[in-house]
């Protein structure tokens, strides 16, 4: 049976416009620019306007991958996003998009991986269509975490910026689109990164809001510790499954949550920085969106040409982690 390969045929992405800077962020909590930047490589992020849900940025990026892969919303057969700030706890956001997009005959649903969520989406899409269910699958990473932290808490406030990316995917040339996958989760660590209320353990109550439980709680040492350990290995497993060699690898677009955690990978990975997708600075820690959009910013600056081999590595809540090597099938002139 022939073998069928899958790659991104179309990229697209969208950053709310107001930008907050780290000089901003210190006039409301205790901190300053130097801090922020030496302890994380962030300069500023974007915050969606307080009118704006994850749907509504998660829509235009959706828009601009379809245009990028030449594509009309109904031509889409599967539309998964992947995000841990949905609009509501159902119906799904993927749903709200595929009404706000017109993709009239696809199904839709959302997945909660955190901020490996991409990187587990596209391999949902990949396995549907290799397994023939679909032709053409839209995958989106999107996320208005500025609604989850708690703008009186510096360690975690200054961390996390809103925004959106998506991919289609469809077959592609044989040889090219994704080589291997590498999916993983640790439940017994899962404390380390919570929104402990607003879900069926901890229902919103006046208690919850008091007590700012419908933030995000971070052990960010344990979360450190845990990133650079997992996407080392994450990292070298799917080159491994891909039978890719380090120098064969290319561009490297790691999960973007601190410039520490991405040094790390790159010294195991021994990629020189020209070679590493980094955006973390201009936009934060964007968790699902954050791979997603600095792809989509890769590929319009025309730094990932065809043929190239690269690796997506991302970790988060869950503890989750996953990567993907892809060998890039669509021309640059496309
Ligand atoms: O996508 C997954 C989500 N999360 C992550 O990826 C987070 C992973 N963890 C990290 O990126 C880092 O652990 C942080 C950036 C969160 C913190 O960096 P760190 O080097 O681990 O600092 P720390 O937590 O050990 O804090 C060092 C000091 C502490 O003060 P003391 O106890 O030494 O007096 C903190 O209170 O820095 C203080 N601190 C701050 N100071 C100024 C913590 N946050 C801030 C801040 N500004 N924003």
């Amino acid at each position: 049976m022939k073998n069928i390969c899958v790659g991104i045929s179309g990229v697209g992405s969208y950053v709310p416009e107001k930008i907050v800077t780290n000089h901003d962020l210190s006039k409301i909590v205790e901190t300053s620019n130097e801090w922020i930047i030496e302890r994380t490589g962030i300069h500023e992020r974007r915050i969606a306007d307080d009118d704006m849900a994850t749907s509504d940025i998660a829509t235009k990026a959706a828009i601009n991958a379809l245009e990028d892969a030449r594509l009309r919303p109904e031509d889409i057969d599967l539309i998964i996003v992947a995000t841990v700030t949905a609009d509501h706890a159902f119906p799904s956001t993927a749903c709200i998009i595929q009404k706000n997009i017109g993709a009239v005959k696809a199904a839709a649903f959302d997945i909660s991986v955190g901020c490996s969520g991409f990187v587990y989406g596209l391999s949902i899409g990949e396995n549907f269509i290799k397994s023939g269910t679909y032709d053409k699958v839209l995958v989106i990473g999107a996320e208005t975490l500025s609604r989850v932290v708690d703008w009186q808490e510096r360690n975690t406030c200054v961390l996390f910026g809103d925004g959106a990316g998506a991919c289609v995917l469809e077959k592609c040339e044989e040889g090219f689109g994704i080589l291997s996958i590498e999916l993983g989760s640790d439940g017994s660590n899962g404390e380390v990164l919570v929104q402990p209320a607003g879900g069926s353990r901890l229902p919103a109550s006046m208690d919850t809001v008091e007590n700012r439980l419908h933030f995000i709680k971070m052990d960010g040492k344990e979360v450190f510790k845990f990133a650079v350990r997992v996407m080392e290995r994450a990292s070298t497993n799917a080159l491994e499954k891909a039978n890719l060699q380090l120098g064969d690898l290319d561009f490297l677009v790691p999960h973007q949550a601190n410039m520490r955690i991405i040094d790390a990978a790159a010294k195991k990975l021994k990629l020189e920085k020209d070679r590493i997708c980094v955006n973390l600075n201009k936009y934060g820690n964007m968790s699902s969106a954050s791979i997603p959009v600095a792809l989509d910013e890769a590929v319009k600056d025309n730094k990932i040409n065809k043929g190239d081999n690269i690796l997506l590595v991302a970790f988060g809540a869950g503890l989750t982690w996953a990567s993907m090597t892809i060998k890039w099938s669509r021309r640059e002139d496309r």
